[in-house]
């Protein structure tokens, strides 16, 4: 607990998050329970971090700072696209009602849903290409990309609430990303850009080895 509140003081909110659901949930969720053990001794370190088969845990700065761009309310629905180690997914089954999470890798899917499916009754996991979306689980009241993309897939786009936001890094694996927030209006999208980001890239299964 005192790495954690270490790590909110001297990374989050110096940086200027301030939501207290979303500091709340980062104080709350053990991120060295969802990193292999051989990083867990580094788990709230301020930089991003292995979590196996090529694949990063983000640093803990970004998991806050898109949690708070996405503006999570209590009754939300959000789909996240990535589970990866599983921690964003919990840092949002703290704030919200339901989390549908998928991952691609089936490996790191099943290894999510073994550690976290037990605290976590409002995540639902998911092995399968994020680019797709959710439809049975459609529409959402918001949408999180946790890799990277140049194109924002059409069906996410479809599967989002009007009035509702994605937050997504957009941009190729050798390009500046930028992390971007989506708004779904009655007219179209509006894409609000923030900061400079990298993230490992948004693949299809012929992508993965
Ligand atoms: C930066 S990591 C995710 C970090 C994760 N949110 C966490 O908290 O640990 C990106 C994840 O996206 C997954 N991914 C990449 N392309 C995907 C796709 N098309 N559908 C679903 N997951 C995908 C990767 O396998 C990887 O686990």
């Amino acid at each position: 607990m005192e790495e954690r509140k270490n790590m909110l003081q001297s990374q989050i909110e110096s940086r200027g998050i301030s939501s207290p659901t979303v500091l709340a949930a980062m104080l709350k969720v053990p991120r060295h329970h969802l990193l292999p053990a051989s990083c867990a001794a580094i788990a709230y370190s301020d930089f991003a971090l292995p979590i196996g088969h090529g694949q990063t845990i983000s640093q803990p700065y970004i998991v806050a700072l898109m949690t708070e761009l996405l503006q999570p309310k209590p009754e939300d629905r959000i789909l996240e696209i990535g589970t990866g180690s599983g921690y964003q997914a919990a840092i949002l089954a703290e704030i919200v009602r339901e989390v549908y999470s998928i991952e691609i890798i089936k490996e790191l899917a099943e290894e999510a849903q073994d550690k976290l499916g037990k605290t976590y009754s409002n995540i639902h996991f998911r092995c399968a290409n994020g680019a797709d979306g959710w439809k049975e689980q459609a529409p959402f009241d918001g949408i999180i990309i946790t890799a990277a993309t140049r194109n924002i897939p059409e069906a996410l786009i479809e599967q989002l609430k009007v009035g509702g936001k994605m937050v997504l890094p957009i941009g190729g694996v050798d390009e500046v990303q930028t992390l971007s927030v989506l708004e779904k209006t009655e007219k179209g999208t509006k894409i609000t850009p923030n900061i400079a980001v990298r993230f490992v890239p948004m693949v299809d299964s012929s992508q993965i080895a």
